[in-house]
């Protein structure tokens, strides 16, 4: 049984001990089992989320938040980087200086992000880094699906809806940061040997509006567009929308990743997307991982997540598990 007054003690007694000491004892990353902690302690972990301007990141936090509530000597912190690198290069540090006893990072950018996340590290503080991954290797671990599989998988779907051949528009995501580069880079893989060209390429920076306006200049400038290739969903619908307006959407095909059931699942269940790819949150494991290395237990540093698509056709049944 957990003894919630007495975590709470313990919890307060910490932050007292670690303002007078300057230092709060915590798990070093990658610590043996034999440090297990004793059950009734507390523990706090800092969670800074890029922004919460899109579904697929406010999912994230309420998995993160839904498996948190499973075990009561967790607490978590959650701050929102509103879409900007310098607020969030301060969460890492505010983390550190507060002395959570965790920190789970879902990085807006790679490179600026490095830093932060590396002096939190080798200051002993576990890092797990979410969904966005960072350069180099001093983190705890890196959670999330594989970006450069997704992006081929797409590319290989969209050569066989096109027999091969067309025009398509590819609307990226932020290109500093990894899952863009990545779902780039697996997608020109993905079309190799076909006669499909891309046409007009444009960083929408994950975000609807700017894919709606990208699309408008792609439509403006050519009169024959296949299909889109957005990086999310956001940025497919926000392609759809364009064209729609222009009266063209039913010209061409437009191809999400994300596969949210109360977003890219129901565009394709409504005909607007053709397929969309699932990037799952990874919001569960990450809380249960932190559980695993605040008990000093050993992780992997990559956990790789798989990944569905959805079409009209294998909607019902659950989508298809990537090969
Ligand atoms: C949300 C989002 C998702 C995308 C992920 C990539 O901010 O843009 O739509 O799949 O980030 O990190």
């Amino acid at each position: 049984m957990k003894k919630p007054i007495t975590g709470l003690l313990c919890a307060v007694l910490c932050v007292l001990v670690a303002a007078t000491l300057g230092a709060c004892s915590k798990p070093a990353p990658d610590q043996a089992a034999s440090d297990a902690a004793p059950a009734d302690q507390t523990f706090t972990v800092g969670m800074s989320q890029c922004n919460l301007g899109e579904p697929w990141r406010v999912q994230m936090n309420s998995d993160i938040e839904a498996e948190a509530k499973k075990h009561p000597e967790l607490r978590v912190i959650f701050k929102d980087a509103q879409n900007q690198t310098t607020i969030q290069q301060n969460h890492v540090r505010e983390f550190v200086s507060q002395g959570v006893d965790l920190i789970i990072v879902s990085p807006l950018e790679a490179a600026p992000l490095t830093g932060p996340i590396a002096e939190a590290y080798k200051g002993g503080i576990p890092v797990i880094v979410l969904d966005r991954a960072v350069l180099g290797e001093d983190f705890t671990m890196f959670i999330g699906a594989d970006n450069v599989r997704i992006g081929e998988a797409a590319g290989r779907w969209i050569k066989n809806r096109l027999n091969g051949a067309g025009k398509v528009v590819e609307l990226k995501g932020l290109m500093t940061s990894i899952p863009g580069q990545d779902r780039n880079a697996g997608f020109r893989k993905g079309i190799e040997g076909s006669a499909i060209e891309v046409i007009f390429e444009a960083d929408m920076r994950w975000l609807q509006p700017n894919a709606q306006s990208e699309m408008e200049s792609a439509l403006t400038r050519f009169p024959e567009i296949d299909l889109v290739y957005a990086h999310n969903d956001p940025g497919a619908y926000g392609a759809y929308l364009a064209a729609k307006a222009a009266g063209r959407e039913q010209q061409m095909l437009f191809v999400g990743i994300d596969g949210l059931p109360q977003e890219g699942m129901a565009y394709v269940e409504q005909g607007i997307l053709s397929v969309t790819f699932e990037y799952p949150t990874g919001g569960r494991e990450a809380v249960q991982y932190a559980l695993s290395i605040l008990q000093g237990e050993t992780v992997s540093k990559k956990v790789v997540l798989p990944s569905r698509f959805y079409t009209k056709e294998n909607l019902a049944q659950g989508g298809e598990l990537l090969e």
